[in-house]
């Protein structure tokens, strides 16, 4: 029979790894706690039609990554669903707003995620059909302020401050807008008149996006048509004044607060929700997958599913790709090494393993990381499997257990000590060599 294995673009995260992914989320939590952010969760999978009415029905992610199925009825009455892993939260988060009815708080909703993903894309290096994002989204009515460009600027520089706390240097901010829903569609008769002449020359998916969202024309990939696409107005010219005049008062912020950023202007992103700010933080130190993150504002979102006037922002980080990034700067980062417990427990004969028990359980309520052996092994087993694991090694006895003196040996100092029972956790809290 053949090995199973992870499906192609999955994977496991085994330590010492996933202490680095520990780590980046627990860092990503703190400093969303300090800009008030609380957490979400929202479902692994949605109903289908969510992700075609926000992500976009012409979109790559909609038209060719889900995975979709057709869900049974259970029942004669109930109609089968399609239901779809979700390939992105935001749609997930903004149904949850409008059905728990947030915006009637008259508040802003400031919320955070940090789960698996899941498209059907090609696999490479940061690149996986199931990945991980850590995202939030600033969402709430009009009156509580969900529009002003200070929004942008503070998620901005709260991305900026996270990839800085995190010891991710080298990142590149590229900003552009997209302009409100009006804009967009000046744009897409723009685009669709200057595309008449060159269509023909374009693959078939271009072909069609003329006709049905002119604009995704801009994502796409096929290296042929990547010198018509640069010849192609650009969305900044098509923007109103009202577009114009956010996008100065985002980039104005940023500067007063110290965030470098550059302007893009061929940042459309590759989803249909977005209006006004659009960004990806890129990182050269990825190769092609280069962006680390990316996000921008949705101020029709909400209305286009179903639910009320609920202007927002956004982003998402590609765990994946933050974690590569930190292990490439990181090399002989310790997280990495293997996990090193602060003793190992050797228990002298299988009458000692529930004493053994006990007092790992002690030490470890002292907050100390302890190993348990197995009095099956002998002496020799045992301190080869201590040497591995710790950086000590407590011999547990009969004579140890009788006297309530046991002894320790350090690996690093090859020092063996005689220590009373009461005194071993302070004597293994203490570093090393000793
Ligand atoms: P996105 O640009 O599709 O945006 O994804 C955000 C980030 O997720 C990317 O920059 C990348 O780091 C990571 N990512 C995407 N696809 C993959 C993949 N196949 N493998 C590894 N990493 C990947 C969104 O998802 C929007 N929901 C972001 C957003 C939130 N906009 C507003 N609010």
């Amino acid at each position: 029979m053949p090995t199973l294995k992870a499906v192609r673009g999955t994977r496991d995260l085994l330590p010492p790894e996933t202490a680095l992914w520990n780590r980046i989320e627990t860092t990503a939590r703190q400093v969303f706690a300090r800009y008030n952010f609380g957490e979400i969760r929202t479902p692994i999978f949605e109903d289908t039609s969510l992700f075609a009415r926000s992500v976009g029905e012409e979109t790559d992610i909609v038209s060719k990554e889900m995975y979709t199925w057709e869900d049974r009825a259970r029942a004669q009455s109930e109609k089968p669903q399609s239901l779809t892993l979700r390939p992105e939260n935001t749609a997930g988060v903004v149904r949850a707003y409008i059905e728990h009815k947030l915006g009637e708080t008259g508040q802003l909703q400031k919320l955070y995620y940090i789960g698996p993903q899941f498209r059907r894309e090609r696999p490479q290096k940061g690149r996986y059909r199931q990945f991980w994002q850590i995202g939030a989204e600033v969402i709430g009515p009009p009156s509580a302020g969900s529009e002003s460009p200070l929004r942008d600027a503070e998620v901005l520089e709260m991305l900026a401050t996270l990839l800085d706390t995190l010891g991710i240097a080298g990142w590149t901010l590229e900003l552009n807008s997209v302009g409100s829903s009006a804009d967009r569609e000046r744009y897409n008769q723009v685009l669709r008149a200057a595309l008449v002449d060159v269509a023909p020359k374009m693959c078939v998916d271009c072909q069609r996006r003329v006709v049905t969202n002119p604009l995704r024309v801009l994502d796409c990939k096929v290296p042929e048509d990547q010198p018509i696409i640069e010849t192609l107005p650009k969305i900044g010219d098509s923007l109103g004044q009202d577009s114009k005049d956010h996008f100065a008062q985002v980039t104005a912020a940023l500067e007063a607060a110290g965030v470098p950023y550059h302007l893009n202007p061929r940042l459309v992103r590759g989803l249909d929700y977005y209006t006004r700010t659009t960004f990806e933080f890129t990182h050269g130190g990825l190769g092609a997958q280069n962006a680390l993150l990316g996000g921008g504002r949705y101020d029709g979102l909400s209305e286009a599913i179903g639910g009320p006037k609920a202007p927002g922002i956004g982003f998402a980080m590609g765990l994946d790709r933050l974690v590569l990034t930190l292990q490439a700067k990181e090399a002989d980062h310790s997280s990495a090494s293997p996990q090193v417990a602060d003793a190992y427990i050797a228990p002298l004969g299988e009458a000692l393993n529930a004493p053994a028990l006990t007092l790992a359980r002690e030490l470890r309520r002292a907050g100390l990381h302890i190993e348990l052996g197995d009095g099956s092994f002998r002496l020799k087993k045992s301190f080869e499997a201590a040497d591995k694991a710790a950086r000590r090694i407590v011999i547990l006895g009969e004579d140890e257990l009788q006297s309530g003196i046991l002894t320790v040996k350090d690996f690093a100092s090859g020092i063996q000590t005689k220590v009373p029972c009461v005194e071993l956790a302070a004597h293994l809290a203490k570093p090393g060599g000793a």
